[in-house]
């Protein structure tokens, strides 16, 4: 068994520093030593330079892989490109940060788990929303029966935000509430489905609706857009006695339980009633949910927890991302 050790003696390299991959490295200079930062953008590694005096910066990742004294390498570049790089980095035997999706197809996926686990390397996607306080609060208070049995889980994430041109509202938008209530129901989705429309730009779906029904009974409903006027950021939990709800567009209030369920009275023959009680909301504390990602990664390699576990459920991700885009090319044709 591997003894746990401090992760401020990691050495890491990190690929990709655009806008979100400049997060990731601010986090993890912090956390641990980022020894080589790695952009194909002459002007990006130019200012990185000056930002990260202590750091080496590269264009070829050749460069980080050649490197024996580097642990592990962080990924953020654009979703084509994280298979490849992610394999070429487990194949160094390093252990892998990959921003989500790690991969898009799932026999892709499969490969990657594979090589981690045959090399004995870590192998983290970036699903954040697991790592938010509100989301790890939500978690607790379904799988301590509060609600009752769920019924059904439905996300929002919808705001005329950034349109990108190569992933859809289902990859872009959708990989997040997906890694969350499959975390939330834990299971594998029976029968999934997906419609959607590309309004923008050709081939590129920016309003996604997706159905997904589990071998429980339970079902789940995912509402993905550009084209809204709302920002929305929310996951709905129905359960038999109470509801939850998760909305990270709340400053304070992240989750709200409501004490409200149809009820079945005796008396009444074959009648619903309903119940209203309380609305409460638990105590979440505010810490950056970026922050306790990156510090997971760096305990993972430090050998505390399960190097596999964030890799298997990312698979199960990619896998209801491969049969939902299956659905939305099905209908649309
Ligand atoms: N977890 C989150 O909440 C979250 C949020 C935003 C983006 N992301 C993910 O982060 C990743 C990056 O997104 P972004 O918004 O920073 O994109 P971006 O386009 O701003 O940056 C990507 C960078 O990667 C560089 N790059 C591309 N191919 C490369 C290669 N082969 N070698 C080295 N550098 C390469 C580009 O030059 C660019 O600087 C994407 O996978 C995206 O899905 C995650």
């Amino acid at each position: 068994m591997s003894v746990a050790r401090p992760a401020a003696s990691a050495r890491l390299a990190q690929v990709g520093l655009g806008q979100w991959g400049q997060n990731l490295a601010r986090n993890f200079d912090d956390l641990a030593e980022l020894v080589w930062l790695c952009d194909l953008d002459d002007e990006r590694r130019a200012e990185l330079a000056q930002r990260y005096p202590g750091t080496r910066v590269t264009k070829d990742v050749d460069d980080i892989l050649a490197d024996d004294s580097i642990e592990a390498v962080v990924i953020a570049t654009p979703v084509p490109t994280h298979h490849e790089l992610a394999r070429r980095a487990l194949e160094a035997n390093k252990h892998v940060f990959v921003e989500k999706p790690p991969a898009m197809r799932s026999a892709e996926m499969e490969e990657l788990c594979e090589l981690a686990e045959e090399r004995g390397r870590v192998l983290m996607p970036g699903h954040l929303l697991l790592y938010h306080p509100g989301v790890q609060k939500l978690k607790e208070v379904v799988d301590s029966g509060d609600l009752g049995d769920v019924l059904c889980v439905y996300g929002n994430r919808q705001n005329l935000g950034t349109i990108r041109t190569h992933e859809n509202a289902l990859w872009s938008l959708g990989v997040h509430d997906l890694s969350v209530l499959l975390y939330l129901i834990d299971e594998e989705p029976a029968e999934l489905w997906a419609h959607g429309h590309a309004f923008l730009n050709p081939r590129v779906e920016d309003i996604v609706f997706c159905y997904l029904r589990f071998p429980s009974g339970k079902i789940a409903h995912l509402h993905l857009s550009w084209l809204d006027p709302h920002k929305i950021r929310r996951i709905t939990v129905v359960g038999r006695d109470r509801m939850a709800v998760f909305d990270d567009m709340e400053p304070e209030r992240k989750v709200t339980v409501y004490d409200k369920a149809p009820e079945e009275p005796t008396t009444t023959y074959g009648e619903w009633r309903t119940r209203t009680g309380d609305i409460h909301s638990p105590k979440v504390p505010l810490l950056e949910p970026l922050r306790l990602e990156c510090r997971h990664f760096l305990k993972l390699i430090g050998g505390e927890g399960d190097p596999l576990r964030a890799a298997r459920d990312g698979l199960v991700v990619v896998r209801a991302l491969e049969q939902l885009q299956a659905s939305l090319e099905t209908v649309a044709a």
